[in-house]
């Protein structure tokens, strides 16, 4: 049988996958190195190219579960997306307790910020594909003040110019990388109000971004999705990526993976209503992607629910089956609805 990655090809399509490298280095676990090298063309680092695992100490790059991950790609003949350089999430404790304290300045942050993306691009120009650049800087509608606005450390710190300026630095440190802003909660444009859609405020802000010249080459929608929200719809994704394509970008479909709440009452009938709606969805923004030119890859965030980020996270209520393999490495019917989509 032909490989997710092998199919995908044939539509100029990387299908890829998020890589935990504590499990791809267990001898005890060779199905998840098999799988992950056999069945997909792009992979990504869930947590080795996080800034707090880069760099724990300060001054001191700690390069080898990164460095382990493109050597793999490079072996299985795979592209590596970049994940992540800028972010508001695990980020060392020495830089956010000393912005706390005072003793890293505002001056000096923008410096290190400048240095960490520099560092970090330099190591591995010409070997990533596409870097997430800047992640999840944009608020939801259920945060305090709800009216959409930048969100977290680096804009309260900096303010929002860091966007561009992080885009700036990472193109001066790889010309040839793409570089993207990624964020969830942008699969579909909303009710129309911009003030309440945070797909219809990241489209302004890139927008606006790419009009004062500043190097923005793509849009991921991470696509971190539920079974309990009910199913997307084709045409509306589509809708989605062909309006940020629009803007002259690349697009993609970076974090894919479909929720349900756990335990999993199973069902009497055939098909289990929660493997069903999962495999639609992640059906549903595989089909918009292949509809659209600009969409240029599909990667699962983690493909076996033996290691998925979404128990460990999303624990009230308790979820989990996300991904396209069951704990015991056995495809589930979202990995055939993908191969049948592609
Ligand atoms: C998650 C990882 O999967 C977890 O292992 C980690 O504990 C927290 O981060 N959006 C992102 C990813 O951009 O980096 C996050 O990854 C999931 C949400």
């Amino acid at each position: 049988a032909q490989s997710l990655a092998a199919l995908g090809l044939r539509h100029g399509l990387q299908v890829g996958t998020a890589v935990d490298l504590a499990v791809l280095n267990d001898a005890n676990d060779p199905q998840y190195r098999r799988l992950a090298a056999s069945e997909f063309s792009s992979v990504t680092a869930e947590n080795a190219m996080k800034w707090e695992s880069l760099e724990p100490t300060r001054g001191v790059y700690d390069w080898a579960a990164a460095d382990q991950l493109v050597e793999f790609a490079r072996r299985n003949k795979q592209s590596v997306r970049g994940h992540v350089l800028v972010w508001h999430n695990q980020l060392p404790t020495w830089l956010t307790s000393g912005v706390a304290d005072g003793s890293i300045s505002k001056q000096e942050l923008r410096e290190l910020l400048r240095k960490h993306i520099s560092t970090v691009v330099k190591r591995y120009k010409g070997k990533i594909w596409q870097w997430d650049v800047v992640n999840e800087a944009v608020s939801d509608p259920w945060d305090t003040p709800s009216t959409l606005h930048y969100k977290g450390f680096w804009a309260q710190n900096l303010g929002p110019g860091y966007i561009a300026d992080a885009f700036r630095w990472a193109r001066a440190a790889d010309p040839r990388a793409l570089l993207f802003y990624n964020d969830y909660n942008i699969e579909a444009f909303g009710s129309g109000n911009p003030a309440d859609d945070k797909s219809q405020f990241v489209y302004d802000m890139v927008k606006g971004l790419r009009a004062q010249g500043v190097p923005i080459d793509g849009v991921g929608s991470q696509g971190h999705l539920g079974t309990q929200y009910g199913n997307y719809d084709t045409l509306q994704v589509t809708a989605a990526l062909k309006k940020f394509g629009s803007l002259g970008v690349a697009t993609a479909f970076t974090e894919v993976d479909v929720r349900s709440e756990l335990p999993d009452p199973g069902d009497s009938a055939e098909i289990n209503p929660r493997l069903q709606a999962s495999a639609a969805n992640f059906s549903v923004l595989m089909k918009a992607c292949l509809a659209v030119r600009s969409c240029l890859s599909y990667t699962v965030w983690g493909f076996t629910d033996r290691h998925s980020w979404v128990p460990g996270w999303f624990s009230d209520p308790p979820q989990g089956m996300a991904t396209i393999y069951d704990e015991n490495y056995q495809p589930k019917r979202a990995y055939h609805e993908l191969k049948s989509d592609l």
